[in-house]
């Protein structure tokens, strides 16, 4: 299998980067339409046939909230205050390291929150076209009612942090070009498995482990909110990953597993490789920050497996390796390129948000 964005690697240090040209990621960007062919299935059983969807579905209708309402928007964000802790800014660190003040610090650590943010945005537009691709796509009643709420979920995802960039930070900052070449990707995936695998289990996995982690460092009440809520539904939109995928990998061949396993690998490899290099580009010239400079340092900390994998550790890996998606074949790579540790990896997992409350 050839690696994505080949043509777009170059190595700093010892490791492979993705790094697209400001020309080839201004060509991805005006590509807005995309060519994915999707299979419509009717279905005459209208009784559930998977309990444990129809309960998520329950779930999420009475989980929803008003991103108009349900947050206080009066509250202020200000580039004057530490949105996120320092301790969770690439920039603020680099910058302190480099003897810059405060001020400046916390002005970069602003930016960086609102290119961070701006991508997410981006993830959550392309959820929302997956979504929909999902309620045809799916065979079963259960699925596609899941699948419909979800669609509304990701819309509400899409307005909120559309209205927090716009309103309150002041930027959107475009998509970065291996975002753009992923999302793309997953929207061009044949058929509800991979769509599946790609968006619910690789992205909301990954949103979920974000999100997390940038809550856990977050002094804006307004933003905690946001991630709060957003959270919530993604840590359900991840479960559904996991309920639809247990599913799929009790049926599959022996083939059939080693291509997911390769799959989820060859795109989560892909992000990885970026190593933030398309938001280093739009935002270190401003700060005097050379964007090699940063990777050559981050990925030769004696440190970088354990920071570099706290995203992926905190449900994408532990999920695929349940799946059975992450085996000993593949997963001295996830280890080697700072994506898998073992600190975390025994998390108790497949944390359904469908028991109890
Ligand atoms: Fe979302
Ligand atoms: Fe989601």
């Amino acid at each position: 299998m050839d690696k994505i964005l080949s043509e777009h690697r170059r190595t700093i240090g010892d490791f492979e980067v993705i790094d697209v040209d400001e020309s080839e990621i201004a060509r991805l960007r005006a590509k807005l339409e995309i060519k994915a062919p999707c299979d419509i299935n009717w279905t005459w059983e209208y009784g559930s046939e998977v309990a444990e969807l129809r309960q998520l579905y329950e779930k999420g209708k009475t989980a929803q909230w008003n991103a108009s309402t349900d947050l206080d928007w009066s509250i202020p964000v200000s580039k004057d205050d530490w949105v996120i802790n320092p301790e969770g800014s690439l920039f603020a660190n680099v910058l302190k390291m480099m003897g810059k003040d405060e001020a400046t610090q916390k002005a970069a650590a602003f930016d960086e929150l609102a290119f961070t943010v701006s991508q997410l945005l981006h993830g959550e537009q392309a959820a929302l076209q997956l979504c929909g691709q999902l309620t045809n796509v799916c065979d079963k009643m259960d699925q596609k009612w899941y699948a419909a709420s979800q669609v509304i979920d990701e819309a509400r995802h899409v307005e909120v942090m559309a209205r927090f960039l716009s309103e309150k930070m002041g930027t959107i900052y475009p998509i970065g070009g291996t975002l753009k070449v992923l999302l793309d990707m997953l929207l061009e995936a044949q058929g509800m498995n991979k769509k599946i695998l790609g968006m619910q289990t690789l992205f909301e996995g990954m949103a979920v482990g974000i999100m997390e982690a940038m809550r856990q460092e977050c002094r804006s009440p307004l933003f905690d909110r946001l991630l709060q809520l957003t959270g919530q539904d993604e840590a359900r939109h991840a479960a559904f990953g996991v309920l639809q995928m247990r599913r799929v990998v009790a049926d599959a061949t022996p083939e059939e597993m080693a291509d997911m396993e390769d799959w989820a690998f060859s795109i989560l490899e892909a992000l990885n490789a970026n190593q933030q290099l398309d938001m280093l580009h739009v935002l270190g010239p401003k700060y005097g920050i050379e964007p090699d400079a940063v990777v050559q340092m981050m990925t030769s900390l004696p440190n970088f497996a354990e920071l570099n994998s706290i995203a992926y550790m905190h449900t994408v890996v532990p999920n695929l390796r349940r799946l059975g998606l992450i085996t000993e074949r593949t997963e001295p790579r996830w280890r080697e390129l700072g994506m898998m540790v073992d600190s975390r990896a025994d998390r108790p997992q497949f944390e359904l948000p469908i028991a109890g409350g």
